[in-house]
């Protein structure tokens, strides 16, 4: 096999990408980003995409989710604007008016055949960048044939199941990496295998994370990995640093936030909240 360009991300690695804020900045220079996901009882994971999109920086945040999901959403998120499907209980159409700079799709979504023809329908028309993640990833493994619908420096974020079902079982990590090279190549796609050192693909190069704790082994703590990398896309950072920078201060919060919490209690929604920090944190 051929030889493979690595390299280890850390604060000094990430640190000369970061678009510093002008003082006459204006919301509208940040993007808007769109969560589209959730069903009955998974509205939760729209939640924590969302409210990170907009704690990473986003200027605007807007989900789009199952009828039910409205009033949760409004509730806990005052921030973000919510379009809802006619379906009360999962996504049967993606359909809206607003223009979003960047899409995330995926968290608790399931993978009802009507969720899937909607989200092949979106794929046909869809000119926005995009991530996908969870229940999204798992219709793409459903249905192989919506890969190369996918466009271009489309970020997927596995975590080890969800990459099992998109290259097949691997022998060793070697094999591994070289299924998921392979995958990245083909679709022209950004991959990010998660797991203790993520790990990113872009363009044949592996990018290895160096920040993050075993108190990230909790529930909801990808939902806000990809609302944190949704958020960095609307501010225009390009696919591939908006992959590894994202991934860098999911980890570096949860380093600051697990000070606090301890690795047992530490919570998806704490990776949100000690986010600032790891901004303030790179200077
Ligand atoms: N050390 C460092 N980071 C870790 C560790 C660890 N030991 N364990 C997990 N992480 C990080 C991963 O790198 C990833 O960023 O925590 C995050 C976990 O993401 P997911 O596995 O997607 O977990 P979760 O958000 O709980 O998933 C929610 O999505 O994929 C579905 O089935 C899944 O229903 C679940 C939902
Ligand atoms: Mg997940």
């Amino acid at each position: 096999t051929t030889e493979t360009e690595a390299q280890l991300i850390g604060k000094h690695e990430v640190l000369p990408n970061y678009i510093a804020r002008d003082k006459f900045s204006h919301k509208g220079e940040f993007g808007h980003a769109l969560v589209i996901g959730g069903s009955y009882g998974k509205i939760g994971a729209v939640t924590l995409a969302s409210r990170a999109a907009l704690s990473a920086g986003a200027g605007l945040v807007s989900a789009y989710v199952p009828k039910c999901g409205y009033m949760p959403l409004q509730a806990s998120f005052p921030e973000a604007m919510v379009i809802t499907d006619k379906d009360e209980a999962i996504l049967t159409a993606i359909d809206f008016e607003i223009e979003p700079t960047v899409i995330g799709f995926g968290v608790g979504v399931g993978t009802n055949t009507k969720t899937i023809a909607a989200f092949e329908a979106f794929l046909k028309t869809n000119k926005q960048l995009l991530v996908i993640d969870a229940d999204g990833l798992n219709i793409l493994s459903k249905k192989k044939s919506l890969l190369k619908l996918l466009p271009e420096h489309c970020i997927l974020t596995p975590h080890p199941k969800e990459l099992e079902r998109l290259i097949g079982a691997w022998t060793d990590d070697f094999d591994k990496l070289n299924k998921a090279k392979a995958l990245s190549k083909k679709y022209k796609l950004i991959l990010v295998l998660k797991g203790a050192n993520t790990i990113t693909i872009f363009n044949e190069k592996l990018f290895i994370n160096t920040t993050g704790n075993p108190g990230l082994a909790t529930a909801g703590t990808g939902d806000v990995l990809t609302g944190i990398i949704t958020g960095l896309l609307a501010q225009g950072y390009h696919p591939s640093v908006a992959a590894i920078f994202g991934v860098y201060l999911h980890g570096k919060s949860a380093d600051i936030a697990v000070e606090d919490f301890g690795y047992q209690s530490l919570l998806a929604s704490h990776i949100i909240n000690y986010l600032g920090e790891a901004f303030i944190d790179l200077f």
